[in-house]
């Protein structure tokens, strides 16, 4: 395995792990050394073993063979807390703060400093809440409540915590996924000047690019197995892929060309106050309409209006020339609309029921009502869709929660995809997704489209937005700013219209 020569030991390896859940062998014989001072990436396609591999470091997973060895000894993780005290701090994608605590609260957590009369010494707590602020470069009032912070703030406050108790390793599982370009750009500077201090990253991001900007070294998994442990020096997004997936990629952006046909939706002057104001537009059918624009600028409040999830205070939708009932998902989908909400957690998937279940939810109606026939229906249905998705499962009757998080996001595509629609909204359609099953998504979108659906889009993915859309919508501040048609929409004219340097001009009426 390519170490290098001289240089410092390992603060943390992994030797020859394994780790099964029940039938499924989620790590086979998994090596792997973490380097003081260097952010090593961790590579692999969507239930490839990345986040099991991290819980077994965090003392979530007990391997079952294998060892951990700190500085070079044997150690065993009974709990999270045995690796925190090792000087373990892994930062989850979703954040694990308590709402009503304060940042500094939350921070020393049962480690408060106290008075010489045993109380919590408040200021002292403060103090070293605001040093640590300090030396992160970041500017967060101890006092605030972790409610309503941001999931990059709270990531800081993870990664804060984690510099309270010095951490050595610092682990991260997607923590990009949910953040803006320029969130991400002072998480990385974070990160970059705790490695600088002497701390090992390692980092679990499906944006090649983020890797090649973070890391100095990667580890790639396949279906459970160790493929390469290389320097990323001398390695291109190709290579990466490649041992990843096991074979070269097909097309990135697969888009095809299509007819395009009579006005599928269309929205006019669609208002919630406060929140985006006079939005109008139409999608027609064969068409992939993008809404771009920063995170914040109402694109995902939009499209839930649309829905009828929020109800608008102005304005109409029109679905097939009839008008919507606001605020009626039920009505929506009667009409043929689907969406595919931004957060599967929250809104696209029950986590106990299974697979299958999941995947026939909007549908039951039509399946009609016989038991047995709209179970094997329900089964047929939902393989078909499980194949379309290259989704990785053990059994269609597992529960949702126990799939890898960009399966869970497949499982949520499958769901609306099923039902159907003559209107198709994805919100972030292919966050957390690998970079194969990326180009697989995209495809299916694309041949959906030249079938006749009408397909819009939110995505803070520029490439993916300039890659798949016919025309490109981009919010600012709760307006429509811009619409470009595929020809014009480059990042610097998506990017300048979505900062607000495009806004009056080319406005859509
Ligand atoms: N608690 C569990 N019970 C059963 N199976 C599990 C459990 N946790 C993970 N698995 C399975 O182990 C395999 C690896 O999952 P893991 O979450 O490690 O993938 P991953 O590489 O993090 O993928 P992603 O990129 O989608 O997050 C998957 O097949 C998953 O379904
Ligand atoms: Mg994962």
């Amino acid at each position: 395995m390519n170490q290098p020569d001289s240089g410092p030991a390992p603060v943390l390896a992994l030797t020859d792990i394994s780790k099964s859940f029940g039938a499924v062998r989620a790590l086979q014989d998994v090596s792997l050394h973490l380097y003081p001072g260097e952010a090593h990436a961790l590579a692999g396609e969507n239930g490839a073993g990345k986040s099991t591999l991290i819980k077994t470091l965090a003392g979530v997973h007990r391997p079952d063979a294998g060892q951990v060895l700190l500085d070079g000894e044997p150690v065993v993780f009974n709990g999270p807390a045995d690796a925190r005290d090792a000087g373990i701090a892994v930062i989850y994608q979703e954040p694990t703060l308590f709402p009503d605590l304060s940042i500094a609260e939350n921070i020393f957590m049962g480690r408060q400093p106290r008075t010489s009369l045993g109380r919590i010494d408040r200021r002292a707590v403060h103090g070293a809440t605001a040093a640590l602020m300090t030396r992160l470069g970041v500017d967060l009032d101890p006092e605030r409540l972790a409610r309503g912070l941001s999931i990059a703030d709270q990531q800081i406050v993870e990664i804060a915590k984690a510099l309270s108790f010095d951490a050595r390793v610092l682990i991260m599982d997607e923590p990009t996924a949910a953040l803006t370009g320029s969130e991400t750009a002072r998480l990385f500077s974070v990160v970059r000047t705790l490695r600088e201090g002497g701390a090992a990253v390692l980092f679990i991001s499906h944006r090649l690019e983020e890797i090649f900007e973070l890391c100095q070294r990667v580890t790639t998994l396949r279906d459970g197995r160790w493929v390469a442990s290389e320097l990323l020096g001398g390695l291109t997004e190709d290579d990466l892929v490649r041992r990843m997936v096991g074979r070269d990629l097909d097309e990135l952006y697969p888009k095809q060309a299509t007819t395009v046909g009579g006005t599928a939706l269309s929205v006019r002057r669609l208002t919630r106050e406060g929140v985006f104001r006079d939005v109008s537009f139409e999608v027609r059918e064969g068409e992939i309409v993008a809404l771009a624009g920063l995170v914040g600028a109402g694109r995902s409040e939009v499209v839930q209006a649309v829905f009828g999830v929020d109800k608008a205070d102005a304005g109409e939708v029109h679905v097939g020339g009839e008008r919507l009932r606001a605020g009626s998902p039920t009505a929506a989908m009667a009409a043929g609309v689907a969406l595919v909400p931004e957060d599967r957690r929250q809104r696209g998937l029950v986590m106990e029921a299974s697979i299958e279940r999941n995947i026939g939810l909007t549908g039951l109606d039509r399946l009609g009502s016989g038991g047995l026939v709209r179970r094997a229906l329900e089964r047929g249905r939902a393989t078909d869709w499980a194949v379309k998705l290259q989704l990785k499962y053990n059994r269609l009757s597992d529960a949702v929660g126990v799939l890898s998080g960009g399966n869970q996001q497949k499982v949520v595509l499958a769901k609306w995809l099923a039902t159907d629609p003559a209107v198709l909204i994805v919100d972030e359609p292919t966050r957390g997704i690998d970079v194969g099953t990326k180009a697989e998504v995209h495809r299916l979108l694309s041949s959906l489209a030249a079938e006749g659906l009408a397909v819009l889009m939110v995505s803070s993915d520029l490439p993916e937005v300039l890659g798949m859309a016919d025309r490109v919508l981009v919010m600012h501040e709760g307006r429509l700013v811009a619409e470009l048609p595929r020809a014009e929409a480059t990042e610097e004219t998506v990017m300048a219209a979505a900062t607000g340097r495009l806004a009056g001009e080319g406005a859509a009426a």
